[in-house]
């Protein structure tokens, strides 16, 4: 059907004939002379259809001014150089003089202009226009080479890919279930993984020593900018390693491909990427995530607010629990009232109940709705304390230590993004040394805070009943930029210890062999030591990418309210249908909401 690819005519080839296909992107006519913008996967080249072509063939010129946008065409010329050089596209130098153009399908006017961002909605309803778009081309393609390289990485070390099931049972992550009813199984359900992460590790215990698999994951939560309800995830898990082999092998893979991908050196040769511990993570940066592309840190202030009037504070500093940080904003003066209200409304999404200030203006006068709390020196030392001077403003945060650090670190980002201060590249680093449990108010008991097949970093399960509150884990996660790109752990190896920590997290013995059973068991009869790690696919390509939104990376993605605007998914099925798998839709009752 073709010769070339229209993005790649150069000028090697002048002189020579070529059959194109490919889209009408622009067809200008210039009173009997026609130029079209061809377009196909590579990219553009213009055409030309002039009425004194050198075959003779007037039909052409008028083939040519009946082109639509997005017609299919078939077009065959002779490249030649152009008379007015493009620089912005690949194909500038050059241009196809038409001798023959066959309409291939005509398209309809189009509901959308590509050239106009018609807004998310419309572009997800007629995804295959908006993928056809250069922008849209171009990042599925850095996709694409991500996972190329991904794979001829971990094939060139050993690694064997290896299919876990999608219809399985329930693999607690921490978030819902997607349910598939069983035909065959009255009232039974399969789940749809979160991960596969028992299967992976019951396939070191099956002698598997090195795996890895581009898995597919299914979590009914909330959607995000980086979270979809069915996400790709690079998984991966080692036999016989501690967790330096685990970091050192997956860190040199992620820089490897960042290297082949965008050409890019996620750290200097001799170095690697920088370690911080979680409770370093949230002290400074009041994050697991630390975006270390800013430079703001958040600074502990409860010994000097300690002694001051204001309840707020002093109740926070008097707490163990409790914490009250500082932020300082150089230049941060220059904030309109009304734009500090708007930090104190971002931080009551993050659970804030407050946000205090103290502004110093040029002239150094200070205004903050708390100083009267303070005495005149007091007050003094505090913002000498965090450094702040005339020009600058300081944010204040007090509560409980992690709801503190979830505000105060979420105005961090956000001052970060304001005032112009995240700086350009790649900032990289391993999270390390998480807590073990996470206590729940609402449950009233504690979750994994990664998951409960992680080890706990101690000696015996007597220390671990003992300091439960305290315990850290052995997991770490990789952070990028400000995403969480990947997570991972060395995993219980020991039956005895698997069941302890389920029993701490409120998992009964009898509900434990209901559920894990088969894993338990398999614990009994030789597992080796293991561990691994998961990355988000999604996330990294968004990054690599230079994109905020996961969607960008996925050809068919879900919009935040969880649905597929060009399929129409989810969507009612008939009656016969849930019969079938003997289920009944019962409406909502009004406790429901
Ligand atoms: P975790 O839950 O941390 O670990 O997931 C691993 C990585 O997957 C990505 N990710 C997501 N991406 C898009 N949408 C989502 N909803 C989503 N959820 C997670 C993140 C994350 O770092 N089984 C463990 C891994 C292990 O322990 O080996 C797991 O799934 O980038
Ligand atoms: P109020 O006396 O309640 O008006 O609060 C005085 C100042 O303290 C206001 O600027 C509030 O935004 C701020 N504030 C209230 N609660 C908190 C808190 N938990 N952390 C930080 N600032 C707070």
């Amino acid at each position: 059907m073709r010769t070339h690819f229209c993005g790649l005519i150069d000028e090697s080839l002048v002189g020579q004939q070529v059959t194109l296909c490919g889209w009408a992107d622009v067809a200008r006519d210039l009173g009997g002379l026609c130029f079209i913008d061809l377009r196909d996967h590579e990219g553009i080249v213009q055409v030309v259809a002039e009425p004194s072509d050198a075959a003779g063939n007037a039909g052409v010129v008028a083939a040519a001014a009946a082109v639509g946008y997005e017609d299919c065409l078939r077009v065959t010329g002779t490249v030649r150089r152009r008379q007015s050089v493009n620089p912005k596209i690949r194909t500038g130098q050059v241009e196809v003089v038409a001798t023959a153009i066959e309409l291939l399908n005509k398209a309809e006017p189009l509901p959308f202009h590509a050239h106009e961002n018609p807004g998310e909605d419309i572009r997800l309803k007629y995804r295959y226009l908006d993928l056809r778009t250069p922008e849209m081309q171009r990042k599925m393609r850095t996709r694409t080479k991500l996972v190329s390289a991904l794979r001829a990485w971990l094939d060139a070390r050993g690694f064997q890919d290896i299919e876990t099931p999608i219809l399985t049972k329930a693999t607690p992550e921490g978030a819902r279930d997607f349910l598939v009813p069983a035909r065959m199984h009255e009232g039974e359900f399969y789940a749809l993984p979160q991960s596969p992460q028992l299967f992976k590790q019951i396939l070191m215990m099956a002698g598997f020593d090195r795996y890895y698999q581009i898995a597919r994951c299914f979590r009914d939560e909330a959607l995000r900018a980086d979270r979809q309800l069915e996400f790709t995830q690079l998984d991966m898990e080692f036999a016989w390693v501690d967790e330096k082999i685990v970091q050192d092998t997956v860190e040199s893979m992620i820089r490897d491909v960042f290297r082949e991908v965008l050409d890019v050196e996620l750290a200097a040769p001799n170095e690697q990427f920088p370690r911080m511990t979680w409770a370093e993570a949230m002290r400074r940066y009041g994050s697991d995530k630390p975006d270390l592309r800013i430079a703001l840190e958040l600074v502990d202030v409860a010994e000097l607010v300690k002694g001051c009037g204001f309840a707020v504070f002093t109740a926070a500093a008097n707490d163990a629990d409790g914490r009250v940080a500082a932020l300082r904003i150089p230049g941060g003066a220059s904030l309109s009232r009304k734009q500090i209200d708007e930090y104190a409304a971002h931080a009551a999404k993050f659970g804030a109940k407050g946000l205090a200030y103290a502004k110093i203006d040029a002239d150094g006068a200070v205004n903050s709705p708390v100083a009267k709390f303070f005495a005149e020196e007091a007050f003094a030392a505090l913002l000498a304390h965090v450094g702040a001077g005339n020009g600058d403003i300081v944010f204040f945060g007090a509560g409980a230590y992690n709801k503190v650090c979830d505000f105060m670190g979420a105005v961090r980002l956000k001052a970060g993004r304001d005032f112009g201060l995240v700086q350009d590249g790649w900032k990289p680093l391993w999270v390390t040394d998480f807590p073990m449990f996470e206590w729940d108010e609402e449950e009233a008991r504690y979750v994994a805070l990664h998951h409960p097949f992680t080890a706990p970093a101690v000696d015996s399960i007597e220390d671990l009943r003992a300091n439960a509150k305290t315990a850290v884990s052995r997991g770490y996660d990789m952070v990028l930029n400000g995403n969480e790109i990947g997570g991972g752990s060395i995993r219980i190896h020991n039956s005895a210890m698997q069941s302890a920590v389920f029993e701490l997290l409120g998992i009964g013995a009898e509900e434990a062999q209901g559920k894990f059973g088969f894993l338990l068991d398999a614990l009994k009869y030789g597992a080796p030591p293991h561990g691994g790690i998961a990355f988000g696919i999604d996330r990294i390509a968004a990054l690599m990418a230079g994109t905020d939104s996961i969607r960008d990376v996925i050809a068919f993605p879900k919009t935040t309210t969880a649905q597929c605007l060009m399929t129409g998914a989810p969507s009612p099925v008939p009656d016969a249908q849930l019969a079938e798998v003997h289920v009944a839709v019962r409406p909502r009752t009004p406790a429901e909401g």
